[in-house]
């Protein structure tokens, strides 16, 4: 499974990166607007330390906007991945930005028929929103189930960006599900770290060594 961080955060992306443990980078609106600075200045200083895809969305509604925004962020960097919403306009862009091989990530999934449109149009990634789906009491994490499953039955190369997790189970049950990716906030990744016996653990051996130490 790939890890992408879910920040525009540069600090955040700096420290993962430098545990080669990031895969890449998914930004939104909401994201941007937390970051001090210009938005291709952010994206581009995000490409310089991410070694794979950088996701930066467009906020056109309609189709030829999309575009025009797709191919000014694509021009960027060769990282960048455009993300686009799951609407009709937003499909009509995803066909044409895909025949000028420019990346898209489809973005605010909440069913599998969206999922599969998305396919069909030609997006490189979906990203399906669990934490939202959980809190309007859906169980989102049957979405990533199904998209996978339809992928595999029809052999779609476009993968399945997990998005929206809120906490590392759901980076677990993702990956259960056959996720491609979790993207998710510096948070979460830290908690993925965690187990209190691997606290206890190494605090008991170094008590133990210090015991040792004396009989050597
Ligand atoms: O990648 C999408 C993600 O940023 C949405 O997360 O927690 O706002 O639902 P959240």
């Amino acid at each position: 499974m790939k890890f992408f961080l879910d920040t525009a955060n540069l600090d955040e992306i700096k420290k993962v990166a430098a545990m080669g443990l990031l895969d890449g980078v998914t930004t939104n609106p909401s994201l941007i607007a937390r970051e001090k600075g210009n938005f291709k200045d952010i994206i581009l200083s995000i490409c310089e330390v991410v070694p794979g895809p950088v996701n930066a969305e467009v906020v056109s509604l309609d189709a030829e906007g999309m575009i025009r925004e797709g191919r000014d962020l694509a021009k960027l960097h060769p990282n960048i991945i455009v993300k686009i919403p799951m609407t009709k306009d937003g499909m009509v862009a995803v066909r044409k930005l895909a025949n000028e091989k420019i990346r898209t990530n489809v973005t605010l999934i909440f069913s599998p028929s969206q999922a599969l449109i998305a396919a069909k149009a030609g997006a490189s990634y979906v990203s399906p929103f669990i934490g939202r789906l959980d809190d309007i009491s859906h169980i989102g994490m049957e979405l990533v189930e199904q998209i996978v499953a339809i992928y595999e039955n029809y052999d779609f190369d476009t993968e399945v960006l997990a998005a929206s997790l809120r906490h590392p189970v759901h980076v677990v049950e993702a990956a259960l599900a056959g996720a491609d990716i979790a993207t998710v906030p510096a948070k979460v990744f830290d908690q993925l770290f965690l187990h209190p016996l691997t606290d206890i653990g190494i605090k008991n051996f170094l008590a133990d060594w210090e015991k040792a130490k004396q009989t050597l």
